[in-house]
Order: structure tokens, then C-alpha cells, then sequence
């Protein structure tokens, strides 16, 4: 398989990584980190939120009033998870990128007629193999077949069986990628499942700044502690010495590109280390720790089409602030 550098997106160092040691991850990590930081604009890929902490506060961030493309989804997922069921087909295995804790994939295991096999992709191992423990006892015919990689970089899947490979990219994460990378992972993830393959991918729609602006800057300040907690793991598995009390939670709605930004802004003149590495903000200068993009739904059909992917259909919640597409892959099945 050709390398991507899918994690271009927001600034990564230029190499290439897969299913790698925890030696390994954390050399990539502070890499990443080191380059990020040196860049005009200082940047931290969106990835690295989710260590044990991060993974939790997500999951809280998951069920915030003010976070609502979870519920959107969700309630698009429950309304169409039987049209789903038909088009995955008898024995099929579901594949899903960037799984975190595996409670949306209930809804289509249900609906799918003997699946096979579960596959779960995600960088944060444990809290992945906890979703995974738990899913297992309710699933005892599915297979559980955790691969623990990063799937912003180019990734294998294990043998399955012959049923269809169905994609599965809740929550609208491809948002977290440039439009150009995103339409490269898309291509990445059909050349992953193969030829017949299906994919089911959600997307935020683009909307009135107020609602998109509360949603990442809640009032329980949740989505704040989420991207500070950045600076907290920096600190621990890279040796910085970040003071994540002289930064702050910015989040703002970016119009020209659709994409909200998060920002971690320094309060003060600031200097820091990382070993022999010294890094100077000036106040008000931020790191760029993610871009969420909302799209139009005939924006985002473009860039799955240019991916080499089939429109099966579209489906949004009542309010219209949420969608999932159903798409198809031509060729002989598996
Ligand atoms: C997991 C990438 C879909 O962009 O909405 C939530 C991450 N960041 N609140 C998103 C996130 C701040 C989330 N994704």
C-alpha cells in the first residue's frame, strides 16, 4: 500500500506510520509536536487529543446540550439503520475508523443480518479494547477484531471473512481534514475495504455561527478542558513544560474556509521547553490544535465522488444539521 500524509491536514511531520510500538508512537508524537511547533502558525494535530483523559473528556463532550452533532446522528442513525442492515447484506464486516468507544456501532450491528466481523481502528488502544470488552458480550456471534493504528495514516486490515466490508466514519471526524485530504483518505478507505465495498460516513452541515460557536465552546467549559488537556500530555509523554494555566480555549467559526478552529491561546509573554527545543509566544499567539469543517451536502458528494465512491444515498436529521451518506463501491464483492 502507498504511504499517505493524510495527517497534512494540521500540520504533521512528513513520514509515514502504522500499527507501531508505544516507543515508536511517542517518537512520532513528539516529531510531530517538535515540527508543529516550529511552524509560522504554531499547530498540534487533532489526533493527540485522545489519551485516557482526552478520550473521556470527548465522551463527555459527546453528551453536552450544547454538542449536538452526536444526538443529530444518532437519531439519522436509528431512523435509517435497517436501510443500512439491507445494504451491508447477510455476513458482512463492519469497519470502523476512529472508533473511540463503539456505541453508535451498536445500532447498525443490530440491524445487520449475522455480521461477521467488528473492526475497530482507533490510536487510543485501551479505551478502545475497554469498548471492545464491553461490545463482545453483547455481540457473541460478531468476531472482535481491534487493530490499535492510526488511521490518518495508511492502515491493514486483518483477514475477514466473505460477506461485504462495510466503512463505518461516525461523527463527522473527516471534517478534522482539509478538503484535500479528506477526498485522499476517502480514496485511502476504498482502496482499504476493496472493490463491492459500501461505507457509511457522517458529516456536519454548515450553520448559523451562534450554534456552531456554543458547540465548541460549551458552558461547562468541557470542550476547554479537552483541548488544555493537550498541553497536560505534551507535558507528560514529550517533557515539556507547558503551563496549561497560561493558555486558554479559543473556538470560532472560520466562514471563509467552513471550519470552526480550535486554538490554544498564551495569556502572556510566554517561553517553552522541550529539552534542548525552545519555543517563544507572544501573548495572544495561538497553537491550531483542529479544524472541523461543515459542508454543504453537494460539497461533500463532490469530494466522495472524486474518492471513486457511489452515492447510495443521503439522509439528514429533522432540523437538517447533521447527514450521513451511504456510499457504494463498484466491482465484484468479496
Ligand atoms: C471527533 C472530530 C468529530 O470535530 O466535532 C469535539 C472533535 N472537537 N469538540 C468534532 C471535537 C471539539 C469532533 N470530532
Amino acid at each position: 500500500m502507498v504511504p499517505l500524509s493524510l495527517a497534512k491536514s494540521l500540520a504533521s511531520s512528513p513520514r509515514s506510520a502504522e500499527q507501531c510500538s508505544a516507543d515508536e508512537a511517542t517518537a512520532l508524537f513528539r516529531a510531530d509536536v517538535l515540527y508543529g511547533l516550529s511552524q509560522p502558525q504554531k499547530a498540534v494535530p487533532p489526533k493527540y487529543f485522545y489519551d485516557e483523559a482526552g478520550s473521556r473528556l470527548f465522551d463527555l463532550i459527546c453528551r453536552l446540550p450544547d454538542y449536538y452533532p452526536t444526538r443529530c446522528e444518532l437519531e439519522i442513525l436509528k431512523a435509517r439503520a435497517a436501510e443500512i442492515g439491507a445494504l451491508a447484506g447477510p455476513g458482512a464486516s463492519l469497519v470502523e475508523f476512529g472508533s473511540g468507544s463503539s456505541i453508535k456501532v451498536r445500532l447498525l450491528l443490530d440491524a445487520m443480518a449475522a455480521p461477521a466481523a467488528y473492526v475497530p481502528i482507533d490510536i487510543s488502544g485501551p479505551h478502545m479494547r475497554a469498548a471492545v470488552t464491553r461490545l463482545a458480550e453483547a455481540y457473541p456471534g460478531v468476531a472482535m477484531v481491534p487493530v490499535e493504528a492510526d488511521f490518518t495514516q495508511s492502515v491493514r486490515l486483518p483477514p475477514l471473512e466473505d460477506g461485504r466490508r462495510v466503512g463505518f466514519f461516525p461523527g463527522s471526524t473527516i471534517g478534522n481534514f482539509t478538503p484535500e485530504a479528506a477526498t485522499a483518505f476517502l480514496a485511502h478507505v476504498g482502496d482499504v475495504l476493496g472493490a463491492g465495498s459500501a461505507l457509511v460516513v457522517g458529516f456536519d452541515l454548515a450553520k448559523d455561527r451562534a450554534v456552531l460557536e456554543a458547540a465548541y465552546d460549551d458552558r461547562q467549559g468541557i470542550t476547554a478542558a479537552f483541548n488544555l488537556n493537550l498541553l497536560a500530555r505534551i507535558n507528560r509523554e514529550v517533557g515539556a513544560d507547558f503551563e496549561p494555566s497560561a493558555f486558554r480555549h479559543r473556538a470560532f467559526l472560520n466562514g471563509a474556509e467552513s471550519r470552526i478552529e480550535m486554538h490554544l491561546e498564551s495569556v502572556r509573554q510566554q517561553e517553552v521547553s522541550i529539552g534542548r527545543h525552545h519555543f517563544a509566544f507572544a501573548r495572544g499567539e495561538t497553537i491550531h490544535t483542529e479544524n472541523s469543517y461543515k459542508f454543504s451536502a453537494d460539497a461533500f458528494l463532490a469530494m466522495v465522488r472524486h474518492a471513486g465512491w457511489r452515492q447510495h444515498a443521503v439522509w439528514t436529521d429533522p432540523k437538517g444539521w447533521f447527514a450521513v451518506a451511504a456510499l457504494e463501491r463498484d466491482g465484484e464483492g468479496r
